[in-house]
């Protein structure tokens, strides 16, 4: 009765499981990894939000393919104002980057054709793919004293099937930003093989350091397709305001925004008020952003304090994002770990291979936590780590 694509595993895995059997009984769960930045006990101007949406224009029905103009141009001033010059006209509106991932599956492939895509990366990409009957490719991303793009792994993937090439800049959960040589690299493989870019930059705004990096969304070299939306960058994801931005040769660019635009009318997925909110929605970022970013801060400070009593457990290098990688001695998978730490501690982490690491020995914690759980989950995990690695 069911297409094969939707033929997935629906029963819970033993990590969720778990989680369930704990709540049922009645076990409060320290969650470690928090990336609902609404559900993060985080100041919001909820009187300038709800504003927004009551707008006496909503009361109109105006369906453009692309969204709004006056979103678009928010969309726009916020990209010229933080980062580059992008034109109102190649950015198309979307609900979330999910369903701007699906226009461009949509856009760019044929049954079975191939996306290259980043390893470890973000999970829901597998889901995308089903769903638009795409094949990703991964492509290692290689920890040596911070992430590296495999560049040669890209040229043994490539094939006659092969689409796009999808970067996160800066990388879920690797919180690693594309260098200037990999952009360069990248855009001349994409040139070489007739690939289009998607760059994924939900994260941009958040670099530790505070310099910005350079967006995707002014890449002129090849066709690139720019992902965002407010779920990170204003922290509204219940918003459901996203967009692509295309770029590239001018003549790419105008069949690719002609098409896409087809995609677009035949959903129509937009609402008024929240495109009428987007200014306003968008605005959120400067008092958001820095709260978001002292979190970030102040939970990785704490966690190298954590660290540095003890020899057991590193973390990785990040640069960027609300995630870090917890490097721990490999005696069993991580997928049990996260489940003892769950059932002896209560406390939630994520195992590597949520996030398709390669190998085990991978914790995921989400630096947004609130301070006072971070604290306490971290020295709880840490103690229960060094405690086994005594016992061997
Ligand atoms: C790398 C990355 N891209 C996209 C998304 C989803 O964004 P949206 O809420 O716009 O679908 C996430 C969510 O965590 C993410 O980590």
């Amino acid at each position: 009765m069911f297409s094969h694509r939707t033929d997935w595993k629906l029963t819970p895995n033993r990590f969720t499981q778990a989680q369930e059997e704990l709540r049922a009984a009645g076990r409060e769960i320290l969650d470690l990894t928090i990336s609902n930045p609404t559900r993060a006990e985080l100041h919001y101007d909820a009187e300038a939000i709800l504003q927004a949406l009551v707008n006496p224009k909503a009361l109109d029905y105006d369906p453009q393919p692309k969204g709004l103009l006056s979103a678009r141009e928010a969309v726009a001033a916020y990209y010229r104002r933080q980062h580059d010059d992008v034109d109102a006209e190649s950015i198309i509106l979307t609900t979330s980057t999910s369903e701007g991932y699906s226009y461009l599956f949509r856009l760019l492939c044929n049954v079975e054709d191939e996306i290259l895509v980043p390893k470890p990366s973000y999970p829901l990409f597998e889901f995308l793919a089903d769903l638009q009957d795409v094949k990703l490719v991964p492509y290692p991303l290689l920890y040596d004293h911070g992430w590296q793009i495999d560049c040669p792994s890209l040229y043994k993937a490539v094939n006659h099937r092969t689409r796009a090439v999808v970067v996160v800049h800066p990388n879920n959960p690797t919180g690693s930003f594309v260098a200037e040589e990999e952009r360069t690299a990248l855009n001349n493989f994409c040139r070489e093989y007739k690939l289009s870019l998607i760059a994924d930059e939900v994260f941009l705004d958040y670099a530790h350091d505070g310099a910005p990096r350079p967006t995707f969304a002014a890449n002129q070299d090849v066709l690139t397709f720019t992902l965002s939306g407010v779920s990170k960058i204003s922290g509204l994801p219940q918003m459901k305001l996203a967009w692509i931005v295309t770029s590239g040769p001018a003549e790419a660019v105008s069949a690719a925004l002609a098409r896409m635009e087809v995609i677009a009318d035949t959903y129509l997925s937009m609402n008024a008020p929240v495109q009428l909110a987007a200014p306003a929605l968008l605005e959120q970022r400067h008092s958001i952003q820095p709260l978001l970013l002292d979190r970030v801060r102040a939970n990785l400070n704490e966690l190298d304090r954590a660290l540095a009593k003890q020899k057991t457990c590193c973390r990785l290098d990040v640069e960027g994002g609300w995630y870090a990688v917890l490097r721990v001695p490999v005696t069993q998978s991580d997928e049990d770990l996260a489940i003892q730490i769950l059932r002896k501690l209560s406390v939630l982490v994520h195992p590597g291979h949520f996030y398709d690491f390669s190998g085990d020995g991978h914790l995921i914690v989400s630096l947004i936590t609130p301070t006072q759980d971070f604290h306490k989950g971290i020295a709880q995990v840490l103690g229960l780590l060094n405690q086994k690695e005594g016992n061997h």
